[in-house]
């Protein structure tokens, strides 16, 4: 029987992964962010999965706007990592978990989400950044295999919190009805607010951020039934991207241990956030 061991939600911006990269991690705009991350990098450390099931979304780098899924999943062996303009991250490849992945497929599909499937994918800075944040030194390998999942929030009509909620649910069904002897952790990435476009670019809502930190935990339910204009009008055109820490929070138990949380404005143009979850309780 597989289970879900943890769940970790975190930003994904770019300039993370290339602060990272550049070994300025220790510069005085980046360290306050860092030196947030360390409890949870310490406990993540301790507590490895076999596998990752990071929900995410790509942004127009390898999946074009002509055919956006709405809900996808990866079923490759391997992802490339995406060049985004300037050049790949140095990052280890990742290595998929195609057998977890078509398992979860067909168990999505019987349970009436109709998941498109990726059978050759590069991932960009919305999975890459998030291993990072997970793993700043993998060296050649990550720790553990990963399933991508993705979630269209950059094109409308983006799937309502009340989905991706269910999708999780669904998620976390599926994975404990997986056979094979797995740890699994779900990361749900993106977030929090943050605008890079147009009238309101910058926009940063910390108390819009603060309560859905708090009330992911508890409250998921509440999160779920904002509109995507709820969360655009509060969050931003891109905070949107908060509705895939709903699927995380789904594939969890209702009893979940908050392990650390950490919230700094800004990261380039984003309110970055990061919260871990212990796993509890009976699903
Ligand atoms: C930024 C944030 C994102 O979520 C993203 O996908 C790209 C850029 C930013 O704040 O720079
Ligand atoms: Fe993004």
């Amino acid at each position: 029987m597989a289970e879900v061991i943890w769940g970790l939600a975190t930003s994904h911006v770019p300039s993370i992964g290339a602060a990272m990269d550049n070994h300025k991690t220790g510069d005085p705009y980046w360290k306050p962010l860092f030196d947030g991350y360390a409890p949870a990098r310490e406990w993540m450390a301790e507590h490895t999965p076999d596998v990752a099931v990071i929900v995410y979304n790509d942004h127009a780098n390898a999946v074009d706007l002509d055919l956006v899924p709405t809900f996808a999943i990866g079923t490759a062996p391997h992802y490339g990592v995406a060049d985004e303009g300037w050049g790949r991250r140095p990052v280890p490849p990742v290595v998929g978990a195609p057998e977890l992945s078509a398992h979860l497929v067909r168990e999505l599909v019987d349970d009436e989400f109709d998941i498109a499937t990726f059978h050759e994918l590069d991932v960009d800075h919305g999975l890459t950044v998030p291993l990072s944040v997970y793993c700043p030194e993998p060296g050649d390998a990550w720790p553990c295999a990963v399933v991508p999942v993705l979630v269209n929030v950059i094109q409308h009509p983006q799937p309502t919190a009340s989905r991706c909620y269910r999708l999780g649910e669904a998620i976390g069904r599926a994975i404990r009805s997986y056979p094979g002897d797995l740890k699994v952790a779900v990361f749900g990435t993106g977030g929090m607010s943050h605008q890079l476009a147009g009238g309101r670019a910058g926009l940063i809502n910390a108390e819009f951020d603060r309560m859905f930190l708090t009330a992911i935990e508890h409250e998921p339910e509440k999160l779920a039934t904002l509109t995507r204009e709820d969360y655009i009008r509060e969050a931003g055109t891109e905070g949107i991207e908060l509705i895939m820490w709903l699927v995380m929070r789904g594939a969890l138990n209702p009893e979940i241990t908050r392990i650390h949380e950490t919230y700094h404005v800004p990261a380039s143009n984003t309110a970055a956030a990061l919260a871990l979850f212990e796993n509890g309780g009976q699903a």
